[in-house]
């Protein structure tokens, strides 16, 4: 008993003074005086607005859930890209009209539409960690109860990333800084169902935040996302990189009609067959995929459906399969016609 008591009065000693040392989160503020760059690529990527606090949002001009106003929502999820959720005074996500009556609660931005969101439900906000800095699934922010965990910055910040900078912003250094560029740190959060080959599919595309599985499941499952990534900036800033490795594919590409009518690799490679707001159509959805390589084998499928605990799962094959590669811009036209044509566009 003696033992371990003075092994716990050791370990506290430790801990108190342990974490007196201990860096600590400064705020992505702190890192612009010398950072100006990253800063500012960062300021108008989508990772910092990813939670906003209202008094932030209510600049963004999004309209609200059906009788709501700016003072009776805490804060906005998202809304940068292609969706926005909104959050009530208690932190809970908001599932219906303010009278209670049911009402579509979900902003998507690409066509300025509504859609349902866990209709009716009592739903708090726990989507920690990954939406968020520092975070601890511990406690609730700011004391309201439908907030699960706590955490030190709205939206991904530098040090969601680089680590606590106290001790870098003090004494500026090379090693006091974390920076770790595999595709797994991304994947943290830019994963479904965990870092493995597994898209999970459902509605008929791959759901959205899943970049990891995809990748993992394709033709590119030894890159980096920062490969291609910049990872301060908008995916629309992708390094336009392909024909670095792929010499032969973009040269024989230059020749196709394609290529003259200033369609970009990604648009077949990377078709949107997943989706994260809306579909426009049977085959585009709003996120492209990292999947990559095509099938030209017109019975290829896409998708493959398993019993799992009793449960019918969907999961994507790591192809990417004419209909989504072809079909979502070549509306008329059927899965025969785009295998007989895909064999010519590296030709
Ligand atoms: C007072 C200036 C200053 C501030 C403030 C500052 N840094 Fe730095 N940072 C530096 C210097 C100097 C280096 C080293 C550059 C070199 O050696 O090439 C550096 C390097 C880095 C690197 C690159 C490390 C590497 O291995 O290449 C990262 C990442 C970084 N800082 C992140 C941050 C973050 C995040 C913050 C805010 C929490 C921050 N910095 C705040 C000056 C600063
Ligand atoms: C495993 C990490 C993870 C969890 C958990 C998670 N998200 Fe996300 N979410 C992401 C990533 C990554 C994206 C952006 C990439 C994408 O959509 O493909 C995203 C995008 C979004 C967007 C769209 C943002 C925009 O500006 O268009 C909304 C809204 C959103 N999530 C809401 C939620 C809500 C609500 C929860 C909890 C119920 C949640 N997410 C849980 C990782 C996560
Ligand atoms: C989503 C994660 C993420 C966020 C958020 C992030 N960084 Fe980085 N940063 C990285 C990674 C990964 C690298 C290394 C890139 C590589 O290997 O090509 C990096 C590299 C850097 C470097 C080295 C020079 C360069 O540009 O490669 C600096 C300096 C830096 N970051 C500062 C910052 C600052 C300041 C912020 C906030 C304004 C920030 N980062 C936000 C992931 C992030
Ligand atoms: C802590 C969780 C987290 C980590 C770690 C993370 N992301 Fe994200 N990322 C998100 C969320 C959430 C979004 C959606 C933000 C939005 O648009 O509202 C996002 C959006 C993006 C986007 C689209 C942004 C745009 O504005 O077009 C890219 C590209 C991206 N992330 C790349 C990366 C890369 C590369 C890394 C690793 C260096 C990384 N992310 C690490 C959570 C994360
Ligand atoms: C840093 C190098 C690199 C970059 C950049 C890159 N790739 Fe790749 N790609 C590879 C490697 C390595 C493989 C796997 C080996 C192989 O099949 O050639 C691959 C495989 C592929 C395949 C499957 C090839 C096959 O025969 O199975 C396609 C399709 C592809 N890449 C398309 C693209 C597109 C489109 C881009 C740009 C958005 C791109 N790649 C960017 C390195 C790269
Ligand atoms: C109009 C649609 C389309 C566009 C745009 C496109 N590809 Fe392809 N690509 C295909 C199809 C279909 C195949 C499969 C051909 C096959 O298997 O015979 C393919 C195959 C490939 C392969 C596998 C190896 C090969 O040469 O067959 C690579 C690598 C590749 N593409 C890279 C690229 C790059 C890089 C670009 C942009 C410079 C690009 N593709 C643009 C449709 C496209
Ligand atoms: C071979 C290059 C390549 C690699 C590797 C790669 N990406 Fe991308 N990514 C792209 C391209 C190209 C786009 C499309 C950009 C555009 O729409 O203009 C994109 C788009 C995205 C988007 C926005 C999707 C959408 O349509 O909303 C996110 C988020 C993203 N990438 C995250 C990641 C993450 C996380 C990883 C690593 C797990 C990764 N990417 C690896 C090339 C790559
Ligand atoms: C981003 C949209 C887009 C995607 C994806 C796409 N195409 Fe096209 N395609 C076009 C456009 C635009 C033209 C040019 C039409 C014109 O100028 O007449 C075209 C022209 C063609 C033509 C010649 C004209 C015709 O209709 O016979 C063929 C064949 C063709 N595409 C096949 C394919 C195949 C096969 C795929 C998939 C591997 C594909 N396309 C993917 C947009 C697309």
């Amino acid at each position: 008993m003696k033992i371990i008591l003075a092994t716990f009065i050791c370990f506290s000693v430790f801990l108190v003074f342990g974490s007196a040392d201990a860096a600590y989160y400064v705020g992505s503020d702190q890192c612009f005086n010398c950072h100006a760059d990253q800063f500012n690529d960062w300021q108008s990527s989508g990772h910092p607005w990813k939670i906003r606090k209202a008094a932030k949002a209510r600049y963004a001009k999004l309209p609200l859930p059906p009788g709501y106003s700016w003072d009776e929502i805490s804060y906005v999820i998202g809304g940068a890209t292609k969706k926005a959720r909104f959050i009530d005074l208690e932190g809970y996500i908001i599932t219906g009209a303010k009278d209670g009556s049911e009402a579509k609660t979900q902003y998507n931005i690409e066509d300025g539409s509504w859609s349902f969101y866990h209709k009716g439900e009592k739903k708090p906000y726990k989507c920690g960690p990954c939406h968020m800095t520092g975070y601890s699934p511990e406690g609730n922010q700011d004391g309201r109860p439908g907030l699960i965990g706590t955490w030190v910055e709205d939206g991904i910040g530098c040090e969601e990333c680089h680590g606590p900078g106290s001790d870098h912003t003090k004494k500026p250094a090379k090693d006091n800084v974390s920076v770790v560029s595999t595709s797994q740190a991304c994947g943290k959060c830019h994963q479904r169902g965990g870092i493995n080959p597994r898209p999970p599919v459902s509605g008929g595309f791959i759901r959205h935040h899943e970049q990891i599985n995809e990748l993992l499941s394709g033709a590119h499952n030894e890159l980096a996302c920062v490969e291609c990534h910049d990872p301060h900036k908008r995916a629309i800033l992708v390094k336009d990189n392909c024909a670095d490795c792929h010499n032969d594919a973009a040269a024989s590409y230059t020749r196709n009609i394609h290529a003259q009518d200033g369609i970009k690799c990604y648009a077949c490679h990377m078709p949107k067959m997943s989706k994260s707001a809306i579909k426009v159509n049977k085959y585009t959805g709003d996120v492209r995929t990292h999947i990559f390589k095509i099938s030209i084998d017109s019975k290829a499928a896409a998708f493959t459906t398993v019993e799992e605990g009793g449960k019918k799962k969907t999961y994507a094959n790591g192809l990417v399969t004419l209909d989504f590669a072809c079909l979502g811009c070549h509306l008329g036209r059927d899965i025969d016609w785009a295998a007989k044509n895909a064999t010519k566009i590296h030709d």
